[in-house]
């Protein structure tokens, strides 16, 4: 039986660096309900940071484990907010059990603004490892087609944090 609506997770997708672990928490404060991202959670189970699951056991292992996280988490949690790796959205199964259980919200961000953000980010996410500007245009821009589907989205860019937290919460009502 499919949760009520309200008793839906709310799953937050986006690139990496769109905030999701950020608003995540700030959304779990404003709601009353636990926050649970997928990546501390894949880190906690296998006792290692994403980048060394990445280099110790491959990409392939590591989309593995994220499946059979983000699966069990859609299953198992009600009335939580996830907050998935920003490659997560990529495999249909992943899309598919997040569709059926969840209330997913994309969180959107221009290129422009994402490249203001790139050297925060950059060096604890392996998927950027040797990448040319390029390169991470061209999968910012395949990744942006893939999350568009079938969700929910709100734009970020020039906003806070907080005021992004407090749109989806009033979007959510
Ligand atoms: C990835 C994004 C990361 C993490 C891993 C791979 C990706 O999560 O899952 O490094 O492929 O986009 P964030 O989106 O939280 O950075």
């Amino acid at each position: 039986q499919l949760p009520a609506l309200r008793e839906r997770n709310i799953i937050l997708i986006g690139f990496m660096g769109s905030g999701k672990s950020t608003i995540g928490n700030l959304m779990s404060k404003k709601l009353y309900r636990d926050f649970i991202d997928v990546d501390t959670y894949i880190e906690k189970q296998q006792g290692m940071s994403v980048p060394d699951i990445f280099r110790e056991k491959g990409e392939e292992m590591f989309r593995e484990m994220e499946k059979e996280a983000t699966v069990h988490l859609c299953e198992k949690e009600r009335l939580k907010i996830l907050a998935l790796g920003g490659g997560a959205y990529s495999q249909s199964e992943i899309r598919e059990v997040c569709m059926k259980y969840g209330i997913v919200i994309l969180l959107n961000l221009s290129f422009e603004t994402w490249k203001e953000r790139l050297p925060l980010i950059q060096e604890n996410r392996p998927v950027l490892l040797n990448k040319t500007m390029e390169e991470m245009e061209t999968l910012f821009y395949e990744r942006k087609q893939i999350y568009s589907l079938n969700t929910l989205e709100i734009d970020t860019d020039g906003k806070s944090e907080e005021a992004a937290a407090d749109e989806i919460v009033h979007l959510l009502k």
